[in-house]
């Protein structure tokens, strides 16, 4: 039998709540596909940082390493532990010390969730972020100077480099070349950002050469946001920087209908690392402990992890029970209009994956 070790890291919040919730479902596609995941799930989180004055044990990179795939929920808990300390010994160092270079972050409206393009029925929303996950506005470049006295300093450098936008740009690229429409979008803001933005720019332009079949179109960030709500339907894929494709892929949630239903793949198409999925959504303590948390956009995170783990009919069959449920409509989350919990929904979609095919 085909298996898979799967680190599982619930974290902070709601993602104690989703994760769980989410599991069941990959279980359940196991079971119906006949492959076993065999999860070790990992308590570390703010908690864990309360106990042990870290967010993980010293070999903690390594414990993750002898896995096939990673698992998380959400990072955070910023009563406990300031939100820069939590998730720069976290994810943001997963992201980085195994080089998980692409953030692969699909936007796609399912069928009948109400959100704010519901009045223009037939609008087709099917957009693809790619963003840069190694470095950029994340480097973790920078220091402060003189703190705490009125002449202070902080400074935080932006880091673009050849290898790390080229890499991007090519997955990007690649990845157009595959769907349908063939058309790329490079968010940028090279009126403004003279240094970075310009040299962005110009490696999607070289790249470009290498793909004349693909049809790329430059916009600044400003007018990108603005292009998502009134003309979804003429994106594809779009190529950002990391912090770009951290704003946009929330505004794409929000199009979706909530937080509660985009997912993330941060990954190593190399392979050289486990690759990580996550829900796009945060810990979000402002519902965490009421079993409210949709967990859609966990489901959908591990659809992509089962799809690259190369298991792709159980990946379909996830997503289709994943849209059943979702246009039925009789069991739903309360942020996309229901009074059902979050293990009621996993339930309802993992019931319509063991009944797939
Ligand atoms: P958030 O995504 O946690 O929440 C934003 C809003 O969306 C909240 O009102 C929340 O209730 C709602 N929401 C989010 N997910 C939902 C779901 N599944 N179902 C229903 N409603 C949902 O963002 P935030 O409030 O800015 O951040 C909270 C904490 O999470 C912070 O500590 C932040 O740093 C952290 N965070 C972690 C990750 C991660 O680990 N990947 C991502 C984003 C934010
Ligand atoms: C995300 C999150 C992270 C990011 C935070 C928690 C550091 O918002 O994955 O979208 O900004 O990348
Ligand atoms: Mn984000």
């Amino acid at each position: 039998m085909r298996r898979y070790s799967i680190a599982v890291i619930p974290g902070d919040g709601i993602g104690k709540e989703v994760t769980p919730a989410a599991m069941r479902v990959f279980q359940a596609a196991a079971r119906r596909y006949g492959f076993a995941l065999e999860e070790t799930v990992y308590p570390w989180s703010c908690d864990y940082y309360k106990e042990h004055g870290r967010m993980m044990p010293e070999d903690g990179l390594e414990q993750l390493a002898r896995h096939d795939a990673i698992f998380l929920g959400a990072i955070g808990n910023p009563a406990i532990v300031p939100d820069h300390i939590a998730l720069r010994q976290s994810l943001l160092l997963w992201r980085q010390a195994f080089d998980l270079y692409i953030n692969l972050r699909p936007v796609k409206v399912l069928p009948g969730i109400p959100g704010p393009l519901r009045e223009r029925p037939g609008l087709k929303v099917d957009m693809v972020f790619v963003r840069e996950n190694s470095e950029g506005e994340y480097a973790g470049i920078g220091g402060r100077l003189r703190p705490g006295t009125p002449d202070e300093v902080a400074v935080q450098t932006t880091v673009f480099t050849r290898l790390g936008v080229e890499r991007v740009m090519r997955y990007a690229f690649e990845l157009a070349r595959r769907r349908p429409a063939k058309r790329l979008a490079c968010a940028t803001k090279s009126n403004a950002i003279q240094y970075t933005m310009v040299f962005w720019n110009e490696v999607c332009r070289e790249v470009a050469k290498e793909y004349p079949d693909v049809e790329v179109t430059m916009y600044h960030i400003d007018a990108l946001a603005a292009r998502m709500v009134t003309h979804p339907e003429t994106l594809d894929v779009v190529v950002t920087s990391n912090l770009f494709g951290d704003i946009l892929t929330d505004l794409g949630g929000a199009l979706q209908g909530s937080l509660g239903l985009p997912a993330s793949g941060n990954i190593d198409p190399r392979r050289n690392k486990p690759s990580l999925f996550e829900p796009v959504h945060g810990s979000a303590p402002d519902i965490a402990g009421r079993g409210i948390a949709n967990p859609m956009a966990a489901i959908w995170a591990g659809q992509m992890m089962l799809e690259f783990l190369g298991e792709e009919e159980a990946a379909r069959g996830v997503m289709e029970a994943l849209e059943a449920v979702a246009a039925e409509g009789r069991v739903r989350t309360p942020d996309i209009g229901g009074t059902s919990t979050t293990d009621e929904v996993a339930a309802a979609v993992a019931e319509k994956v063991a009944q797939s095919r």
